[in-house]
């Protein structure tokens, strides 16, 4: 392997400005279809690779490692979400895996708030009944919706991006609960007006929910037809993390018999696919996980992969690193 230009893979395109810095220093491999990499065709080119910028849509497991070879430094995720990658795998394997926090934080915080503002104010059904050259008048009854200012937001998943819409919302003067595994210091229940509740408290108080866990094994259908059934019928779900966190048939049978008012939804249990009952829902704001999707985010996103794809090829810490412990396998190495 020439060290001077080692190889790499990149499964996607990214943004121009991020690819010349990997084509500056590496031998880039990049993959240039319309859609993901099927999957015989990544196991394939990741082979002799020295280091892999991957996408949430290419699973990183024992398969693909194995695939890669022992020469694989590091795995550089463009996502903060890494439900697509086996880190433990990657740790077994001594490689560094990372994934691109911090610089989506707000562009996502403003995706699920856009999604709380159209589910709630009917902004996609009223384009799409315009459009249908229905004869129309202003009416006292047209297409009511309910009110985001004032109301109670209830965040499931206080991290960055749930505290990021916390801070939306005191603009908006709505009363913020939250719910997460990890309670934030006092301070920043403070600062941001926040308060604890458990999770089926939290749903049935609020007329907002929105949900911004990881996808773990324990996080999969959290919102499933009993939880639904605890929310208001006036309650709006928004969901701008993975899709498999909500289920997706009880939340078509909820939003088709009105047992919750409305959903806005970026992301998708079985993406590409859209639950066909949720299609055919009025209620439900669909859009194409776009949570991060500003060239501004997807630009920074990119070339925080490269910093962490350089550092791994390197040998020096990647700046966003979700397996310490292989670091420190590499390092006592010496
Ligand atoms: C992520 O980063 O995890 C998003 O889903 C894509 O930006």
């Amino acid at each position: 392997m020439d060290r001077m230009r080692p190889p790499v893979l990149v499964t996607r395109r990214l943004p121009q400005e991020a690819l010349d810095r990997v084509e500056a220093r590496c031998d880039m491999t990049l993959y240039d279809g319309e859609g993901a990499m099927a999957r015989d065709q990544l196991l394939t080119e990741v082979a002799g690779k020295a280091g892999a910028i991957t996408l949430l849509t290419d699973r990183v497991d024992d398969e693909f490692l194995d695939a890669a070879g022992p020469q694989l430094k590091i795995v550089a995720n463009y996502a903060v979400g890494f439900d697509n990658i086996d880190v433990d795998a990657c740790t077994r394997h001594g490689v560094l895996a990372s994934n691109t926090p911090e610089v989506l934080t707000e562009t996502t915080a403003d995706t699920a708030f856009a999604l709380m503002m159209a589910a709630a104010r009917r902004i996609a059904e009223g384009d799409r009944f315009l459009r249908s050259g229905a004869p129309w008048i202003w009416g006292p009854l047209m297409m009511l919706g309910q009110d985001v200012h004032h109301a109670t937001l209830g965040i499931v998943g206080f991290g960055r991006i749930g505290q990021a819409l916390a801070r939306r919302a005191r603009g908006f003067a709505m009363r913020v609960l939250y719910h997460d595994m990890y309670r934030p210091p006092a301070e920043v229940e403070q600062e941001l007006g926040a308060e604890y509740r458990d999770l089926e408290d939290l749903l049935r108080e609020s007329d907002f929910v929105s949900l911004h866990a990881n996808l773990t094994p324990q996080t999969r259908h959290l919102i499933n037809a009993g939880r639904l059934a605890m929310m208001k019928p006036t309650a709006v779900l928004v969901n701008t993390s993975r899709g498999p966190v909500i289920d997706e048939q009880a939340l078509a049978q909820a939003l088709q018999q009105g047992q919750i008012f409305a959903a806005g939804l970026d992301v998708f249990e079985r993406e590409p696919d859209i639950h066909p009952g949720l299609l055919a829902c009025e209620n439900a704001v669909l859009i194409p996980h776009l949570g991060s999707a500003t060239v501004q985010t997807r630009l920074a996103m990119a070339n925080l992969a490269v910093d962490n794809l350089f550092a791994g090829l390197e040998d020096r810490h990647p700046p966003t690193l979700l397996n310490p412990e292989a670091w420190e396998q590499r390092t006592s190495r010496g």
